[in-house]
């Protein structure tokens, strides 16, 4: 009787454990960005702060067009509009694609874009921030071009802004079906687990953005991506079973 008590409270004790394990809990400690390529402050001279570049604690609605960006975002974001994955016959995403400089406060998940864009989308010559650190508030700098601001915008990118579900994980047959739910606040896949945002806390499923595999805080697998892409690994995290 001791036995299958003790046998009861290991397997709640392990259940919940692993409860705690599978949730998804966001980019983790941010110092691994303090002399990384995303540490702009060996772009300026003067410059003193690292986290301020993209976020600053306070009047960032001076500096950006869309007062409801999320995360304190203190660059001036992109209005596209960006022509998006022109799709295939066998993209099973295709029906929830979006532009993401549509992103608003009902369409939230669409930042986690368009945040990247307005320095990488080919356009930015002038960062456009609140002057928090005496630099004028401009400045000028080149970060690696994906998404051609110009008319070609992001289709020649991987399919972005799209519901990646379950019901699509069917679909396709050859990705893996993520962990999500009404419950579970970050939606992922794989392991590591790639996280997928979601527009509501609510909803059920999460979309496939740039911060699905990148992350913007480390670099510590080159290209910020937030894990090693050595022999396609990246990719078969997802394109796999
Ligand atoms: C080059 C731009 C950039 C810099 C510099 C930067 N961040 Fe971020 N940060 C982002 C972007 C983009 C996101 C949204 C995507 C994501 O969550 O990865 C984000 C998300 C976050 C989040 C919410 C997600 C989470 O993991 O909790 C926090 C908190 C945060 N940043 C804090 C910081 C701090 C603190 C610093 C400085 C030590 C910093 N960031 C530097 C771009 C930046
Ligand atoms: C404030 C502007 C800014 C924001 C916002 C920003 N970046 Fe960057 N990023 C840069 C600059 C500048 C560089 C180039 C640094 C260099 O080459 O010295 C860079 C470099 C990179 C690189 C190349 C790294 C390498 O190893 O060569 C990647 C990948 C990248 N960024 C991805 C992202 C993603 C994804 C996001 C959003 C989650 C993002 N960045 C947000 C400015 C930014
Ligand atoms: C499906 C995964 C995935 C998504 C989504 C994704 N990237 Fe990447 N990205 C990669 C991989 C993998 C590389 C490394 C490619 C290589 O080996 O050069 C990369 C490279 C980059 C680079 C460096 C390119 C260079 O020329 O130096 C930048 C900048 C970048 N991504 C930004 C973005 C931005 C901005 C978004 C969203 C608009 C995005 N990525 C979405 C996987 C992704
Ligand atoms: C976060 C998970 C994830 C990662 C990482 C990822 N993909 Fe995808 N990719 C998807 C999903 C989901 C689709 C949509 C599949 C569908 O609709 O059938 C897709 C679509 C595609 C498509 C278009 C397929 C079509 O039928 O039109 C190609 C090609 C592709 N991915 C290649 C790659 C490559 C190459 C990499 C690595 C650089 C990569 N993906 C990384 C999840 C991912």
């Amino acid at each position: 009787m001791k036995a299958i008590k003790l046998l009861l409270i290991l397997v709640v004790f392990l259940a919940l454990g692993s409860y705690s394990i599978a949730q998804y809990r966001g980019d983790g400690p941010k110092q691994t960005v303090v002399n990384s390529l995303h540490d702009l402050r060996n772009r300026f001279t003067g410059a003193t702060l690292v986290c301020e570049f993209c976020h600053f604690p306070h009047k960032t609605d001076m500096v950006i067009s869309s007062p409801e960006a999320p995360l304190l975002w203190n660059v001036r974001l992109k209005t596209g509009p960006y022509t998006v994955y022109g799709g295939s016959s066998t993209f099973y995403g295709d029906a929830t694609v979006r532009d993401p400089s549509r992103a608003s406060r009902a369409n939230s998940a669409a930042y986690m874009t368009l945040l990247c864009l307005s320095c990488h989308d080919g356009t930015v010559t002038q960062a456009a921030w609140y002057d928090n650190m005496g630099l004028g508030g401009t400045g000028t700098f080149t970060a690696p071009n994906i998404g051609h601001g110009g008319t070609s915008g992001l289709s020649g990118t991987h399919p972005l802004d799209f519901v990646y579900s379950a019901a699509l994980a069917t679909l396709d047959g050859g990705v893996k079906s993520p962990t999500e739910g009404g419950t579970v606040r970050i939606p992922y896949v794989g392991t590591p687990a790639l996280p997928l945002f979601k527009d509501q806390p609510t909803d059920v499923s999460g979309r496939v953005e740039c911060a699905t595999c990148h992350n913007p805080h480390s670099n510590a697998n080159g290209n910020f991506l937030r894990m090693s892409n050595a022999a396609s690994a990246l990719c078969l995290n997802c394109h796999g079973v």
